[in-house]
C-alpha cells in the first residue's frame, strides 16, 4: 500500500477543491498552492493567507512554500508550525516550478542549478530551524536543463520528511512523457543517505491503482496526483475508474454544484474570483450526452448565483 498525495496546483487547489476531492476518495495527503513567504512577510500578507486556509479539509494538508529570503522561511516555517497559521501537518519547499517569473527570480526549480545550491542551502537550513521538530518535505524535479542526480543527493543530506520528485526536467516543462524509470537512482540514494524519507514519484498518474502499480515497479513509497484529478474526481478511490465511469450525468452536475455552493460559502464578498471555478465544469460535465452543450452554456455566468440557477 502506497502513501497517496494530492498535488499542488495553484489556482486549483484550495480549501475548497481538496475538501470536494477529499469527499470523493479520501488521498493520505494534500498540499496548498504555493504560497510566496516574502509575500507573506509584506503588507500583502491578508490576501495571500487565503492560500494557507485550511477550513475546509478533512485530509491533513502540507503549507506549499516558496520565496527569496532565507529569513522569511525561517519566519513563516516556524508559524506553521507552532499553529499561529493553523491547520497543516508539513511544510514544503518548492523547487520545482518552472514558471518563467519564479526561475528569472532565481527561485523555485531555478535552485536546483548548481550555481545557486548556496541559496537552496540557506534556504533549507533556515526553514529547518524555523519548523524545529514539525515535518518538512521538498517538492522538485529531475534536474534543471537535464538530469542532475546530485541534486537530490544535496536534498536528501537534509533527511527530509518526503521527497517528491516530478520526473521531468525544468526545461522539458509538461511536454514530455514522465520518465518513471528515472526515480530509481533516486530510492538508491535515499537507501543509503537517508533510510526515513520516503520518495513520491509524481507525472502522468491516473489514480490509486495506476499508481499502485508504480510503488510496486520502482519501489517508491507512494506517488502523487495532479491532473488526474481533472480526468476523474474520484482518482484516490481503489477502483477509481469504475465508479467514475458509474456515476450518472445527475450526480456529475450535482458535484458541480457542491463547488459551487462551497465557494460561494468560503468567499462571500468575491476573495476569490468566480470566474477560474468554471474551469471546473470540464471535470464534472463530461461523458453524458448533451455534456458539452452544458459546459458551453456553463460559461455564460458571471456569478455563483446564476451559475446554480443554470445548473438547477
Ligand atoms: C494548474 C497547475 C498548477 C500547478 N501549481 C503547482 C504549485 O503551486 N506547486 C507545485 O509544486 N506544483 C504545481 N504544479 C505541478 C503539479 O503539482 C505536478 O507536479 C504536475 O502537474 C505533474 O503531475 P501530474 O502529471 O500528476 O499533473 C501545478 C500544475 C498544474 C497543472
Amino acid at each position: 500500500m502506497g502513501f497517496f498525495l494530492l498535488a499542488p496546483m495553484d489556482d486549483v487547489t484550495d480549501t475548497v477543491f481538496r475538501r470536494v476531492v477529499a469527499d470523493c476518495a479520501t488521498p493520505d495527503y494534500t498540499m496548498t498552492e504555493f504560497v510566496n513567504v516574502d509575500g507573506l512577510c509584506s503588507p500583502g500578507r491578508p490576501k495571500l493567507m487565503r492560500k494557507l486556509d485550511a477550513s475546509l479539509d478533512t485530509a491533513p494538508v502540507i503549507a506549499q512554500i516558496w520565496g527569496k529570503k532565507s529569513e522569511n522561511f525561517r519566519q513563516i516555517a516556524s508559524e506553521i508550525a507552532d499553529g499561529t497559521i493553523p491547520g497543516f501537518s508539513g511544510i514544503d519547499l518548492n523547487f520545482g516550478c518552472p514558471a518563467k517569473s519564479e526561475v528569472k527570480a532565481g527561485c523555485c526549480s531555478a535552485l536546483q542549478q548548481i550555481e545557486l545550491r548556496p541559496q537552496a542551502a540557506d534556504i533549507i537550513e533556515a526553514t529547518l530551524e524555523g519548523a524545529g521538530d514539525f515535518p518538512v518535505s521538498f517538492k522538485t524535479r529531475l534536474g534543471f536543463h537535464e538530469l542532475d542526480y546530485s541534486w537530490h543527493e544535496f536534498l536528501l543530506h537534509y533527511k527530509p520528511w518526503v521527497l517528491t520528485v516530478h520526473v521531468r526536467t525544468t526545461k522539458e516543462m509538461s511536454k514530455v512523457p514522465a520518465r518513471w524509470e528515472d526515480i530509481k537512482p533516486i530510492v538508491e540514494l535515499r537507501n543509503t543517505l537517508s533510510p526515513e524519507t520516503k520518495i513520491i514519484l509524481n507525472g502522468d498518474i491516473r489514480d490509486r491503482a495506476h499508481g499502485e502499480q508504480l510503488v510496486e515497479e520502482y519501489g517508491v513509497d507512494g506517488v502523487m496526483i495532479g491532473r488526474g484529478v481533472f480526468h476523474n474526481p474520484y482518482c484516490f478511490a481503489e477502483n477509481a475508474e469504475e465508479i467514475w465511469q458509474g456515476t450518472s450525468k445527475e450526480d456529475r452536475i450535482a458535484l458541480l454544484k457542491k463547488q459551487i455552493e462551497m465557494h460561494r460559502e468560503k468567499y462571500p464578498n468575491g476573495e476569490r474570483p468566480f470566474n477560474p471555478l468554471k474551469k471546473f465544469a470540464k471535470i464534472y460535465i463530461s461523458d453524458f450526452p448533451g455534456a458539452s452543450e452544458l459546459r458551453a452554456k456553463i460559461m455564460e455566468p458571471t456569478s455563483a448565483e446564476e451559475a446554480l440557477e443554470l445548473l438547477a
